[in-house]
């Protein structure tokens, strides 16, 4: 997969994309991420990417210019056209792990970072082809929602997760969240591994942990629960659990 992000600010991508999982897909050929900046697509001498908005009013708005012929040359240069164009706004879509899903599927992405107060019209209109929010707040600017839309989705690509920590089992992944974990101590300050898991009895694990997924989600995202596929009798067993505290 290749993603191209187009950023006012690309040196923010410099850390969280050299890191542990990211790192290794990039180093493996499994993912392929080019950063722009959107400045080196303005024409005048002080590379500005931004105006006043027409009709007045606070703050400065990204110009069309250098986003439209930025996408147009990377697209060039790739020799493709019609590839996604995602803007990150707080005005778009609100991502989620079935967008991701949806966007992993995909040979190639590309994400445009809003910045400063606002984007020319224009751009959304005429150019994205899909909009992006990761969330009901405003953040300074695309780069961070990028950042997480980049980490999710690339986690998702065969091959990226070895089979021991599988997409599969994430939280979301099957509409609940994730069953609880443990590791070594068995007793950690008083504190016990429920017996279950160091039964050996992986039939009996299994049972456990998809109980403790649907319990946590009642507990915590009861939301999520229509969405997630339980059975009556997991309904049932439940609703008799739910009691308890946590
Ligand atoms: N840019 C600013 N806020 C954002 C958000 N919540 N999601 C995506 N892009 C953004």
């Amino acid at each position: 997969m290749r993603i191209d992000i187009l950023s006012l600010f690309p040196e923010t991508f410099a850390s969280p994309l050299n890191q542990s999982i990211i790192k290794r897909a990039r180093e493996q050929g499994l993912v392929d991420i080019v950063i722009h900046d959107i400045r080196d697509y303005t024409h005048d001498k002080h590379h500005t990417a931004d105006d006043y908005p027409y009709g007045g009013g606070p703050g400065m708005v990204l110009k069309p210019e250098p986003v439209f012929e930025a996408t147009e040359v990377i697209e060039k240069q790739l020799g493709v056209s019609e590839l996604p164009i995602i803007l990150l706004t707080p005005q778009g879509r609100l991502f989620s792990q079935s967008v991701a899903q949806e966007l992993a599927l995909r040979p190639h992405l590309m994400l445009i970072c809003g910045h400063y107060e606002g984007l020319d019209e224009r751009i959304c209109e005429h150019l994205a082809t899909d909009q992006i929010s990761i969330g009901d707040y405003v953040l300074s600017g695309g780069e961070l929602a990028a950042l997480v839309v980049v980490d999710a989705v690339a986690r998702l690509i065969p091959g990226v997760l070895g089979s021991e920590d599988s997409a599969n089992s994430d939280s979301h992944s099957d509409g609940l969240l994730e069953y609880p974990q443990y590791t070594r101590p068995e007793i950690y300050r008083g504190w016990s591994v429920p017996s279950v898991l160091v039964s050996g009895n992986h039939g009996h694990i299994a049972e456990w942990r998809r109980r403790q997924a649907i319990l946590r989600t009642a507990k915590r995202r009861p939301d999520l629960l229509e969405k997630g596929k339980i059975c009556e009798e997991e309904r049932k067993w439940m609703l008799e659990n739910l009691s308890s505290p946590k």
